[in-house]
Order: C-alpha cells, then structure tokens, then sequence
C-alpha cells in the first residue's frame, strides 16, 4: 500500500507525524528515507507527539540512538546519517531494537539498508515546488498472515 502527502509546512509534516502514529504498534519499524532537510526529523517529532512522548525529540548527534518513553511504548529514534561502519551497529545491538519491543523510528535508513527488516513502514521524503512544500509517501509491505 502506497500514500501519498503534500504537506505545505513544518507544522503540518508533524500534524502528519501524529496521525501517522496512530497506525503503529509497539513492534513497527519506520524507516524514513530522504535528503537533508527533507523533515525527517520534523515528521518523526510529531509521530513522538502522537506516541505520548513527552521528552524533547531530536535527532542524536553524538550518538546514533535517542530512546524516549511513550505513554504505551518505548520509542527508538536512530539517525545513521553519520555511521561509519556496519560494525556500529552491533555495538549499539541494533538487531534488539529492531526485533524487541518499542517503535524503531530510522533517518538516513539507506545508509543501513541491507539490515533492514522487510516487514517495516518506509517514509519518503522529497523537496516539493517550494521552500515550505515536501512530498511525503509512505508505503507498508503488507504482512504476510499465517
Ligand atoms: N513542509 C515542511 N515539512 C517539514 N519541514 C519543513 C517544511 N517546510 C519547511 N521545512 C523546514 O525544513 C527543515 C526540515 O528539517 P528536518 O530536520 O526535519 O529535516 P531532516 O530531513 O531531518 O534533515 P537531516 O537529514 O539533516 O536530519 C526545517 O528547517 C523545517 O522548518
Ligand atoms: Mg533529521
């Protein structure tokens, strides 16, 4: 399935955010894809917002992981936009985030892309016509009951 959204500034990329959160469970992986100021970081704010989170979101910087608490559900925000290394990521145990408990919300997900689990929401975000305006669409690999 396949979304698509024009949001027209800031504060409505976080109003999709915190509608975009109502979807998610305490097992979703959200992998966000887009160039430099695309509002990763700004839609990933409002799916905290949604998500009841009440600490400061931003993306890590010194870190590649901010961990928050949600009112039902720990939230993990990662931002690989510096990683260096694949290794990195079995510092941090990246695999428990992704298979344990709590939404894993992902910026620069391409810089990882081959650890990705298939069963994720992807977020792409582009430049839209002009300075305020971002394309957003967002498509879930339907699961696969059993
Ligand atoms: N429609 C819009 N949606 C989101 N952000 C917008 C919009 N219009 C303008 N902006 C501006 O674009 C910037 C988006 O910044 P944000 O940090 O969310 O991007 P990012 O994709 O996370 O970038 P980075 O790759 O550097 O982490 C902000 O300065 C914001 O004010
Ligand atoms: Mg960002």
């Amino acid at each position: 399935m396949m979304q698509f959204y024009k949001t027209h500034s800031e504060d409505e990329t976080i109003t999709l955010g915190v509608e975009f959160a109502k979807r998610l469970t305490i097992k979703s992986v959200v992998t966000l894809f887009g160039d430099l100021g695309t509002g990763k970081t700004r839609f990933i704010k409002g799916v905290c917002k949604g998500l009841g989170v009440q600490e400061h979101v931003a993306s890590p910087t010194f870190t590649l992981l901010n961990e928050y608490t949600g009112k039902e559900m720990n939230v993990f925000h990662f931002d690989f936009y510096r990683i260096k290394t694949i290794s990195e990521l079995d510092e941090i145990g990246f695999d428990e985030y992704l298979y344990g408990d709590g939404v894993c919300l992902i910026e620069w997900a391409d810089r990882v892309k081959a650890l990705l689990p298939s069963n994720r929401i992807d977020v792409f975000l582009k430049l839209g016509e002009d300075e305020n305006t971002r394309e957003i669409s967002v498509h879930e690999i339907a699961e696969v009951e059993s």
